[in-house]
C-alpha cells in the first residue's frame, strides 16, 4: 500500500475499486496459497474476502518474524503490578511457548475447527492459548474474567468447546478472583460437556485438580511437544467473541483468518503508523475486542512488541501507572478507553505523576470504547502534549472504522467527533426509510455493504441471526446500532445507541439482560434498567422496579438482593449498584416503557412529557425516586 497517497485518495479507491484495493492490502499477509477471489460477492448480503487463500494467522503473527531473522526481538512484555512480576518474551520464546501450548491442545484431542474457551486473566499464557488455537486451526472464544458463571455458561453452551483453558485465579486490586469455583459452577449449568479443563495454577490461588476432568497446564508444558502451524482457509473462523446483544443472549461474532490478518496489518501501518520493532500498548483486557485485535493479534502480525498489563490505571499502585509503563518500555503508540483517562484525571488532575516521566517515545494516544468527552480529551492533550486521537469501532467490526490515520499523516481531530471514515468503510447516516439525512442532522450510523475485510462475516448462531441483527433494518447496509451525524468536514459524531446497550467503563452491556435478571426475582412485577451518566465510567446502570402486591420483603433488603442477583448472574463488570422501588413505570399507551425519558430524568436533563404517555403517575414516580 502506497503510504504517500492521501487518506482521501485511499478512501475513494477503497470504495470505487475494493477488489484492487484489498488485493494490495493482502500482500501484507504471508500466504501459503494466495486467494483466488479477493471479494466473493456471489451471495449478498453475505460477502467473503480472500476466498481460496490458504494461510495461518499464528504463522503470520509469530513464526514469520523468527524466519525473517527477528527471533531475538521482544514480542511480549508482561508487567503485572498486582503480582509484582515482570517478564519479557522474544519472538523465538513466543514461538516455542505457543508451539508447546498447541502441542498440549493436540494431545487432548483438539483439532481444526474445534472450539476452545479461554477464561483467563491478563497473563502471557492467555495469549499463548489464543495463538496456539490459531496455530492448529482451532477456534478460540475468550470470555472476560469479570463475567459471572451464568454468562460463561451461555458462551460454553453456544460455542460447544472441546476444551476450556483457565487459570486458578485473576487478581483484582481489592480481591483475588478464584476462577475454579466459577468455572465449576458454569460447567454444572451446561448441558454441553467439555472433554477437559486445562488449568494454569497461580501461586495466589493453589488448586486441587480433579484427575478425571482437569489437566495441570504447567506440568503439561514441561513436555516439549511442539506442533507446527496448519494451513487454514482465509475464510475459516479464527475466533468467536461474544458480545452483548439487546437481549440477555450474547451474539457470537465470528472472525475469519485471512481478512482479519490483512485488515489488522493494514491498520497497524496506516492508522497507528507503526513499524516492526515499535512498542504498541493497548491497555485493555484480552476478553474484549480491543484485547483480541490490539493486544494479541495486530501488534504481533505487524512485528511490534505488545504489552500485557495486569493492573489498573489507578490504584496499582497510583495514577502514574500508565506513565511508568510508557517510560519504562518506550511505548510508541498507546491505546486505552476514555474511562481510564478519567480515572487518572480524577486522582491526579494536575498531572503530578507525569512530571518526572520521560514520555518522549510516545507518538500518540488513541482512545476508543465509548464516547470521549471533550474535557477528557483536552486534559490528555494538555498533559501529554501529543496527538490524542479518538477513534470508533465495535466488536463486530474488529478494527477502527472512524479514525485519524496517523500512518497516513492524518492527525486531524475534532473534539466530540470520533474521526472520519477509515478507507474501506463507507459510513453513511440514514433515516428509517434508508434515505440519507442532511449533513449535520442525526440519524442511524450505517456502513454500506460489503464491509471491508476483518469485519464479521456472520454470527456463530448463523446467517439468519446475522441478518436479523444487522442487515435487515437498512437493506444494503450494516446497522451499527449507533446514532449520530456527519459534519461538513466529514467528521462523524457518534452520539448514542439506538438500542438498549449501554457502555459502562468502556464495557458494552445490555440493559435488557439486566432487566431479565431483575424480572426473575419473585417480588418484582416489572422493571426497567437505563444507563445514567457517570463522571468516571461514562454510564452506569440504574434499575427501577415495581413490586408485586404480595411482596413481603423490606425495601432495603430487597434492594440488596436485587443488586446481588445482577452481580451473581451477569458479573461484577455490570457495576449494577443502584435500584429504585417505584409505584409505576412510565409507559406509552401501547405499553412501551419510556426509557429515554427515564434516562433524561435521572441525568437531570430537560425533558418533555411524551404525547404518547399513558399515565403521568409513572413519570411522577420516577421523578420522585430520582429526587430522593
Ligand atoms: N475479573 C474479575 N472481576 C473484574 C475484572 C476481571 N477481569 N475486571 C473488573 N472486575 C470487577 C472489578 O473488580 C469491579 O468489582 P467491584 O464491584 O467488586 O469493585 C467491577 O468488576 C467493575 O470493574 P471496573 O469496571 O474495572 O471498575 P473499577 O471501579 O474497578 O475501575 C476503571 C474503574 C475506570 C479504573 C476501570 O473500569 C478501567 O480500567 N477501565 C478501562 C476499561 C477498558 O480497558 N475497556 C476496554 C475497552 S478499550
Ligand atoms: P464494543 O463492541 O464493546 O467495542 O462497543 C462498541 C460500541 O461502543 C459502539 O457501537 C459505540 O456505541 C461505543 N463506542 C466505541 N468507541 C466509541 C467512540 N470512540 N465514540 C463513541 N462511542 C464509541
Amino acid at each position: 500500500m502506497n503510504a504517500t497517497l492521501s487518506v482521501e485518495t485511499l478512501r475513494e479507491n477503497a470504495i470505487n475499486s475494493p477488489q484492487e484495493y484489498w488485493a494490495e492490502a493482502s500482500k501484507l499477509v504471508d500466504w501459503m496459497i494466495p486467494p483466488e477471489t479477493i471479494l466473493d460477492d456471489s451471495n449478498p448480503p453475505f460477502y467473503r474476502w480472500y476466498r481460496g487463500g490458504v494461510m495461518n494467522t499464528c504463522y503470520n503473527a509469530v513464526d514469520r518474524h523468527v524466519d525473517a531473522g527477528r527471533g531475538e526481538q521482544i514480542a511480549i512484555i508482561y508487567d503485572s503490578p498486582v503480582t509484582g512480576k515482570k517478564r519479557q518474551y522474544t519472538y523465538k520464546d513466543l514461538q516455542i511457548a505457543v508451539a508447546r501450548t498447541a502441542g498440549m491442545l493436540v494431545k487432548y484431542g483438539v483439532s481444526k475447527g474445534d472450539r476452545v474457551i479461554i477464561y483467563m486473566p491478563m497473563v502471557p499464557e492467555a495469549m499463548f492459548a489464543m495463538l496456539a488455537c490459531a496455530r492448529i486451526g482451532a477456534v478460540h472464544s475468550v470470555v472476560f474474567g469479570g463475567f459471572a458463571p451464568k454468562e460463561l455458561a451461555k458462551r460454553i453452551e453456544d460455542a460447544k468447546p472441546k476444551i476450556v483453558m483457565s487459570a486458578s485465579c485473576g487478581i483484582e486490586p481489592n480481591r483475588i478472583v478464584h476462577y475454579s469455583p466459577l468455572l465449576k459452577e458454569a460447567l454444572a449449568l451446561c448441558e454441553h460437556q467439555v472433554d477437559k479443563c486445562i488449568i494454569l495454577e497461580r501461586p495466589q490461588s493453589p488448586v486441587t485438580l480433579n484427575e478425571e476432568t482437569d489437566v495441570d497446564w504447567l506440568t503439561e508444558m514441561q513436555f516439549n511437544r511442539q506442533v507446527d502451524c496448519v494451513p487454514v482457509m482465509a475464510t475459516d473462523p479464527l475466533y468467536i467473541l461474544y458480545t452483548s446483544g439487546t437481549t440477555g443472549v450474547p451474539k457470537g461474532v465470528v472472525r475469519d483468518n485471512g481478512g482479519h490478518a490483512a485488515a489488522l496489518c493494514w491498520s497497524m501501518k496506516h492508522i497507528y503508523g507503526t513499524n516492526p520493532g515499535d512498542v504498541y500498548w493497548a491497555a485493555s483486557d484480552i476478553g474484549w475486542v480491543v484485547g483480541h485485535s490490539y493486544i494479541t493479534y495486530a501488534p504481533l502480525l505487524a512485528g511490534c512488541t505488545t504489552i500485557i498489563y495486569e493492573g489498573k490505571p489507578v490504584g496499582t499502585p497510583d495514577p502514574g501507572a500508565f506513565w511508568r509503563i510508557i517510560e519504562e518500555y518506550h511505548v510508541d503508540i498507546f491505546f486505552t478507553a476514555p474511562t481510564a483517562i478519567r480515572a487518572i484525571k480524577c486522582e491526579d488532575s494536575e498531572g503530578k505523576y507525569l512530571k518526572n516521566k520521560d514520555l518522549s517515545s510516545l507518538k500518540a494516544l488513541f482512545l476508543a470504547g465509548e464516547r470521549a468527552d471533550p474535557d477528557t480529551l483536552q486534559w490528555a492533550e494538555t498533559m501529554l502534549k501529543k496527538p490524542v486521537i479518538d477513534h470508533w469501532w465495535q466488536t463486530e467490526l474488529g478494527w477502527p472504522a472512524l479514525a485519524a490515520c496517523l500512518g497516513l499523516g492524518d492527525t486531524h481531530t475534532k473534539h466530540g467527533a470520533a474521526g472520519r471514515a477509515v478507507p474501506g468503510f463507507d459510513i453513511q447516516i440514514i433515516d428509517e426509510n434508508n434515505d440519507p439525512v442532511p449533513t449535520g442532522e442525526t440519524g442511524d450510523i450505517v456502513i454500506k455493504l460489503p464491509l471491508p475485510p476483518g469485519c464479521l462475516p456472520t454470527l456463530w448462531q448463523g446467517n439468519d441471526k446475522m441478518l436479523e441483527s444487522y442487515l435487515i433494518e437498512h437493506e444494503g447496509f450494516y446497522s451499527t446500532g449507533d446514532a449520530g451525524y456527519i459534519d461538513d468536514e466529514g467528521f462523524v459524531h457518534v452520539m448514542s445507541r439506538t438500542d438498549d446497550l449501554i457502555n459502562v467503563a468502556g464495557h458494552r452491556l445490555s440493559t435488557g439482560g439486566m432487566e431479565q435478571v431483575l424480572a426473575s426475582h419473585p417480588s418484582v412485577a416489572e422493571c426497567a434498567v437505563v444507563g445514567a451518566a457517570d463522571s468516571l465510567k461514562g454510564q452506569t446502570p440504574v434499575g427501577f422496579v415495581v413490586l408485586k402486591k404480595a411482596n413481603t420483603i423490606q425495601d432495603d433488603i430487597l434492594i440488596k438482593e436485587l443488586v446481588a442477583k445482577v452481580r451473581d448472574t451477569i458479573g461484577p463488570v455490570a457495576a449494577f449498584k443502584r435500584v429504585h422501588i417505584v409505584s409505576k413505570l412510565p409507559k406509552t399507551r401501547s405499553g412501551k416503557i419510556l426509557r429515554k425519558t427515564i434516562r433524561q430524568i435521572i441525568d437531570g436533563e430537560d425533558w418533555v412529557t411524551p404525547a404518547t404517555l399513558d399515565d403521568p403517575a409513572g413519570l411522577d414516580s420516577i421523578a420522585a425516586a430520582c429526587a430522593s
